[in-house]
């Protein structure tokens, strides 16, 4: 029997327990996917790596989906599941909800087409709503992704202060941005101290003259992040971030005032990257979680309701270097897009929020998720199965084989494939995300959905030990 174990740990010794039948899990999910698999032999032809974004490939392949509603999305072999990747988060009223299928009906009547390629008034109100709740007296420009939001702010940071390295903290995702591929994910043997991270690149194209222009920080840690700064304060353009990293690993509230109040001080700008925690830790994001407002915020998933979207919202004074007037020689800043702001996504977007901003509805949200948190975590703890739960709002995700993750550093010594595995046996049991992504929920999930996903969850847990316990009688 092909099994993965805990690693003997001493610090964890109860794990020593735990066994998932890594053999038997895989032989499940290729039977209960056939269809994907076929399609994934067919995609691995026409599509690098059979797929159109790396972060969709998993191992042993992706399964391919043909429908979705509410809470569940379904399969290309017809099976069902509760979906909490929730296309990474993007989708907060669950899938093909009906304020959705309204305000992309209302774009199609009132202009007769998709696009018009001119401003349209939706902007303004749309722009209103997020720059009111991001930025106030702030200025917006909606781009198509994520990637392009963190792009145009990191380019603004440069302009407007005239530095030109960028700080970022170690683990954090800005997209497909090569500027901010430094160091997402960095193996442990390059990635030098603890305390000062060495940049490390995380694509064959990010060479040296990005890695020289970039610091990397080590999150949560305000002592040796303060060093960092100051000794290279002088051609630093902004720090960006993700509040709580990878949407779940909260910065410390102390370490969070303290950064703000250092950035400012040294004339670096503080950039805010929202595109998963926006509409998800608080309607007004982390910046409202911690009552901080960034130079700079970007936005993304939620604010385009399961449509293409990003967006940038900021300080008038760094947002203004965008106005088009006389852009010649290089006096403002270019930025630009075919689709930018394009009424479908933005009416979508707006439905969205709207949505989850009526009365109670976050809050419901954010009740649901703390009860999946708790439960999942119980439940790891009746198994004695050491773990950390962490989530605010509504995302939540589970580390295996830690006691505390405050950093990327504490993630890398949780048991990172063990929890893949344990996805993929979730999967087969009809609970559906990555594997070893975080799980996101909308207003679509019901209480019925989370007790569900507990019962499953609990049924993969009694398996692993009881796995494990058979092998050590065996011995
Ligand atoms: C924090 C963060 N920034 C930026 C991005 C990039 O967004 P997109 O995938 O829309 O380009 C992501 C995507 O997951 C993200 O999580």
């Amino acid at each position: 029997m092909q099994t993965l174990k805990y690693r003997q740990k001493w610090q964890v010794p109860l794990m020593l327990h735990m066994m998932l039948d890594e053999k038997k899990i895989l032989s499940e999910y290729r039977t209960r996917t056939r269809a994907s698999m076929k399609l994934f032999e067919k995609a691995e032809g026409i599509n690098p790596g059979g797929v159109n974004a790396n972060i969709k490939f998993f191992k042993p392949y992706p399964i391919f989906m043909r429908g979705a509603k509410g809470s569940k999305i379904t399969d290309e072999d017809g099976n069902e599941y509760i979906d909490y990747l929730l296309t990474y988060g993007a989708l907060i009223l669950g899938h093909g909800s009906e304020p959705i299928r309204r305000a992309v009906e209302r774009v199609l009547d009132r202009f007769g087409t998709t696009v018009t390629g001119t401003p349209t008034g939706i902007e303004i109100e749309y722009g209103e709503l997020l720059a009111g709740l991001y930025s106030k007296g702030g200025l917006i420009r909606f781009t198509n992704s994520g990637l392009e939001a963190t792009l145009l702010a990191v380019r603004l940071a440069r302009a407007f202060t005239g530095r030109t390295a960028i700080a970022k903290f170690e683990g954090h995702y800005h997209g497909a941005n090569d500027r901010l591929l430094v160091s997402y994910r960095p193996p442990s043997e390059s990635s030098g101290e603890r305390s000062s991270p060495k940049p490390v690149s995380d694509s064959l194209d990010v060479g040296m003259d990005i890695i020289a222009e970039t610091i990397v920080l080590p999150f949560n840690d305000f002592e040796s992040t303060e060093k960092l700064l100051t000794a290279n304060a002088g051609r630093i353009a902004c720090v960006i971030m993700e509040p709580f990293e990878d949407g779940v690993i909260p910065a410390k509230r102390d370490f969070m005032s303290k950064l703000k109040r250092l950035t400012e001080e040294l004339g670096i700008l503080l950039v805010f990257d929202e595109v998963k925690t926006g509409f998800r830790i608080r309607i007004g994001g982390a910046a409202e979680y911690y009552s901080v407002t960034p130079d700079i915020s970007c936005l993304g998933k939620v604010i385009g309701g399961g449509f293409p979207v990003g967006a940038v919202v900021g300080r008038c004074d760094i947002m203004s270097l965008i106005q088009p007037g006389d852009s010649s020689g290089g006096r403002s800043v270019f930025h630009s897009g075919t689709f930018g702001g394009n009424p479908v996504t933005l009416s979508a977007g707006l439905a969205a929020v709207e949505e989850l901003m009526k009365d109670g509805n976050f809050e419901r949200l954010s009740r649901r998720t703390e009860s999946l948190r708790r439960a999942m975590a119980s439940s790891l703890a009746e198994h004695q199965i050491p773990a950390v739960a962490l989530g605010e709002g509504s995302m939540l995700n589970i580390y295996l084989g830690v006691e505390r993750v405050e950093n990327y550093r504490d993630t890398l010594s949780s048991e990172i494939r063990l929890r893949s595995l344990l996805d993929l046996a979730m999967i087969c049991k009809g609970i559906y995300t990555k594997p070893g992504n975080r799980y996101c929920l909308s207003l679509s999930h019901s209480d019925d959905d989370i007790v569900s996903t507990t019962e499953k969850f609990n049924e993969v847990l009694d398996e692993a030990i009881s796995e494990g316990n058979r092998a050590k009688l065996h011995g």
